[in-house]
């Protein structure tokens, strides 16, 4: 048995058409469904669904062979026992730092000003400021990052951007770009070397796929392991 781990949403949606060109259609809509394990069109082969965050620990742990991840995920989890085959180019978006439009974060940057930083992405915003040299505290927050600017609890964030609608809504501005963000396929090592012609065949379906969608940037799966 195969078990991938997929979090519901975009994630879901948009690596159904790899599966389905590696041969596998996921026969229950888990938006009509609380299933949490879901069966395929092949009768070896299933998919768990679980918290976005916590994919890449059921894949490092052998809850599941493999798994599709946000790159911001992947780098606050960390990639330990985890072969990275793919960018996926799916589920795209960017990492930022996001302020009040009446918050001068260049000048407090430049002059060195102690910033006070809410996100769910400690890990991230811990690295790019101590890259650029910037003093943080950073106050750790589970969602709803926008409302910290706006409250008082912090002169900026770190957190992802897709459409801009959500900061546009709450009256906040991208001050700094840190890092584009797309979905990766991360395998079990293990299980790569136990499993290793049908994980094999469904990361050469995902790599043909990705490929076909980026004509100009052809999609190399990395070396077998
Ligand atoms: C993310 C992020 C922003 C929003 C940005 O939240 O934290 O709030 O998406 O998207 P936009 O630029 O298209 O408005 P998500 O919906 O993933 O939920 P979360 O609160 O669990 O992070």
């Amino acid at each position: 048995m195969i078990t991938l781990a997929l979090s519901k949403g975009r994630i879901f949606e948009e690596t159904l058409p790899m599966l389905a060109a590696a041969g596998i259609e996921v026969t229950e809509d888990p938006e009509k469904s609380r299933k949490l394990i879901l069966a395929t069109s092949q009768p070896g082969v299933r998919v768990v669904l679980v918290r976005a965050s916590d994919v890449p620990t059921y894949v490092q742990w052998g809850g599941a062979d493999l798994g599709v991840t946000g790159f911001d995920t992947l780098l606050e989890h960390g990639s330990a026992g985890l072969y990275l085959p793919l960018d996926l180019k799916i589920a795209a978006c960017r990492m930022s730092v996001a302020a009040r439009a009446d918050f001068d974060y260049a000048s407090a940057v430049r002059q060195g000003a102690r910033l006070k930083v809410a996100t769910k992405f400690v890990g991230i915003a811990r690295d790019f400021f101590a890259t650029k040299g910037v003093h943080v505290d950073l106050i750790k927050l589970y969602g709803s990052m926008e409302l910290a600017p706006l409250t008082g609890l912090a002169d900026a964030i770190v957190d992802i951007v897709s459409t801009g609608n959500t900061l546009r809504a709450n009256h906040l501005v991208e001050v700094e770009p840190i890092m584009d963000i797309s979905a990766r396929l991360v395998v079990n090592q293990a299980a790569l070397k136990l499993k290793r012609e049908p994980i094999r065949r469904i990361i050469d379906a995902f790599a043909a796929t990705v490929s076909a969608s980026q004509p100009s940037e052809a999609a190399t799966p990395a070396a077998s392991q």
